[in-house]
């Protein structure tokens, strides 16, 4: 997820980009850049880090240039540096680019422009698409794009400036945001709203397969084919705080509903109709022949997505799982060598005691695989292997759409790890891959019946204790559904193994306790129920989640929730949704700070 802004007008064009992309900071910070059109040159700044480093770097005598655009990164293909900060250019400077999303097909399109004479100067995704306008542009700055846009595959929001066409900016998008902002005689385009909102608050919001050309004269939208496309003013009403969360209350929210997004960015170019392709890890059948053991290490809630990993390798890859919190992985001399593969799992990949336990596994001569939503964290830098999660920015200190693309980061590496073994039939491969296309709209169907879940946390609002129960790997899931509700709401969850209640914790259970009974997972689904109607004998009040079509839970509980049909599997990464969902609206409705619970930080950087 990254920022760009593009302004075409009377003004000069630095303040606004950089005023722009300030508003965008929050979608990505690891660099920002900004190209102006200057005496017929392209002159591009660029610099690593927080937008006051460009500030700084463009100081007070920058360009009066009237037309630019801009650029704040979040390191996806390419780690954070001045050269792979954005805008990119062509081989003779003529074509500039910003863009937000990835190319799928960069590298083939890459070894094509190479073989042709380009020179690269980065190591992104986005510079092909400089290259791409150099190599097709015949006398018509639409037309090459147009011809761009029929080479690339993946998702994107592209701005486009020409050398030779000064008064013109063209953009497109697919799968990523893209709005452009109608001034008096000057335009505006944005990844969102808020970059634009102190200018004008008349916006078209492009959708996907548009194209939209901008001159000083006005702006033209067109479909990819070049048809125009009549679009209706959008008169924003929202206040700018606001617009940064996208409309929604919380960043929590926001990304709970990004998940869908998310999910789709993660599976992005990593899964064909049999196999799944994994460009960052390179283990062969010789190198994974000498594995004998897994542990998979990491902290709070990757430590969950971990544990859902342990099932998922072991039942897939055949390969026994250790899974570990990072904080006591090193201090307990595990047992690791060079037999052994170590998957760390960090969404910042700063955490101290996850980068500390990497470091022991590294020493033991273990292979490692790290899994993480930040390119260039140190994590990603010192792993051996990286599967990176292409969630975005996470800025609630909850999280949300990091797990849950973790969880699909484990699922990308069992089947991965079993068709280097060969432990899974191809078809079984095929299967696991389409239900796994099908995940994003699941969750976006969980996500409309948001106001179920809303009534039902009114209920919860007032407890002080309540319980979680799952077998398998509901449980895995219980315990993510309870940290949720710990951390931002403050009511005291324990997360139960569904069978183990009896052995203690049942003496905790009263009349009108609330209990949250996951029962999705076939194989345990009787046996989760015995268990609910031990706690329903004690007079508990039981909230159960099934697989729709299973009408059978309703008659042991007091609500049910309904999951999407998947394979047990993959379930865990809907089940999750209604209770992060859950936990979000107990917490508003405590009056919790959601975004900021008390006592704990984003990024735990220390011992
Ligand atoms: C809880 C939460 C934390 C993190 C943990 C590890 O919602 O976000 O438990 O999961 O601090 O952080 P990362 O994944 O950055 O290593």
């Amino acid at each position: 997820m990254c920022g760009i802004v593009g302004y075409i007008g009377k003004r000069v064009a630095i303040p606004i980009l950089v005023d722009g992309l300030k508003k965008l900071e929050y979608r990505g910070y690891d660099s920002a850049g900004v190209a102006v059109l200057d005496c017929e040159k392209i002159v591009v700044s660029k610099s690593v880090g927080k937008l006051v480093a460009l500030e700084e770097e463009l100081g007070q005598s920058y360009s009066q240039s009237c037309i630019g655009i801009g650029h704040t990164r979040w390191a996806t293909h390419g780690r954070p540096s001045q050269v792979n900060a954005h805008p990119h250019c062509d081989c003779k400077q003529d074509f500039v680019v910003v863009h937000n999303g990835i190319i799928e097909n960069y590298l083939e399109l890459k070894d094509m422009l190479i073989e042709k004479g380009h020179k690269f100067a980065s190591e992104t995704d986005t510079e092909v698409l400089a290259h791409l306008l150099e190599a097709y542009y015949e006398g018509d700055l639409e037309g090459a794009v147009r011809n761009v846009l029929k080479t690339i595959r993946g998702s994107y929001a592209m701005v486009v400036l020409r050398r030779q066409d000064p008064n013109k900016l063209v953009a497109a998008r697919k799968d990523s945001p893209m709005v452009v902002g109608l001034g008096d005689g000057e335009f505006f385009v944005a990844s969102d709203i808020t970059a634009i909102l102190n200018y004008t608050r008349k916006v078209y919001i492009l959708d996907d397969g548009e194209m939209v050309v901008i001159t000083e004269d006005g702006v033209k939208v067109f479909d990819f084919e070049g048809n125009p496309r009549a679009k209706e003013v959008y008169d924003v009403k929202w206040d700018a705080v606001a617009a940064e969360k996208g409309g929604y209350e919380h960043f929590m929210l926001k990304e709970i509903h990004e998940q869908p997004k998310a999910l789709k960015d993660t599976m992005l170019g990593r899964l064909e109709d049999e196999k799944v392709v994994l460009q960052e890890v390179d283990l062969t059948l010789e190198e994974l022949a000498q594995i004998n053991k897994v542990y998979i290490v990491a902290c709070g809630t990757a430590w969950h997505a971990g544990l859902v990993g342990k099932t998922l390798i072991e039942r897939w890859a055949h390969l026994p799982v250790e899974v570990d919190i990072a904080s006591e992985f090193r201090y307990r001399s595990p047992l690791v060598d060079d037999h052994t593969l170590v998957v760390v799992v960090s969404q910042s990949g700063e955490t101290a005691d996850t980068l500390a336990a990497l470091r022991e596994a590294k020493n033991r001569g273990a292979r490692v695989v790290a899994v993480t939503n930040v390119v260039g964290s140190t994590v990603s830098r010192e792993a051996h292997d990286v599967i990176f999660t292409w969630a975005g920015p996470e800025i609630a200190v909850a999280s949300t759409k990091a797990y849950t693309t973790q969880l699909e980061g484990m699922v990308l590496l069992g089947l991965y790890l079993s068709q280097v073994k060969g432990t899974l039939p191809k078809e079984r491969i095929a299967e696991i891959i389409t239900a796994l296309r099908k995940i994003p709209a699941q969750v976006q169907e969980l996500l409309d019946q948001s106001s179920l879940i809303k009534e039902l946390a009114e209920s919860f609002a007032k407890v002080e204790n309540t319980f979680f129960i799952g077998r398998s790997l509901d449980w895995a899931v219980a315990m993510e559904g309870s940290l949720k509700l710990k951390e931002i709401s403050y009511i005291h969850a324990e997360a139960y193994a569904a069978g183990e209640l009896k052995h203690g914790t049942l003496a905790l259970i009263t009349e009108a306790t609330p209990v949250i009974a996951l029962a999705t997972q076939r194989d345990v689904y009787e046996k989760t129920i015995s268990n609910v109607k031990e706690v329903k004998a004690r007079d508990a009040k039981v909230i159960g989640l099934t697989y729709k079509g299973n009408t059978s839970m309703a008659k042991s509980v007091d609500h049910v929730i309904y999951i999407p049909e998947t394979m047990d599997e993959l379930s865990p990464i809907l089940t999750v949704i209604p209770l992060q969902l859950l936990s979000y609206y107990v917490s508003v409705a405590r009056g919790c700070d959601v975004d900021k619970p008390r006592n704990l930080a984003k990024s735990v950087t220390v011992e």
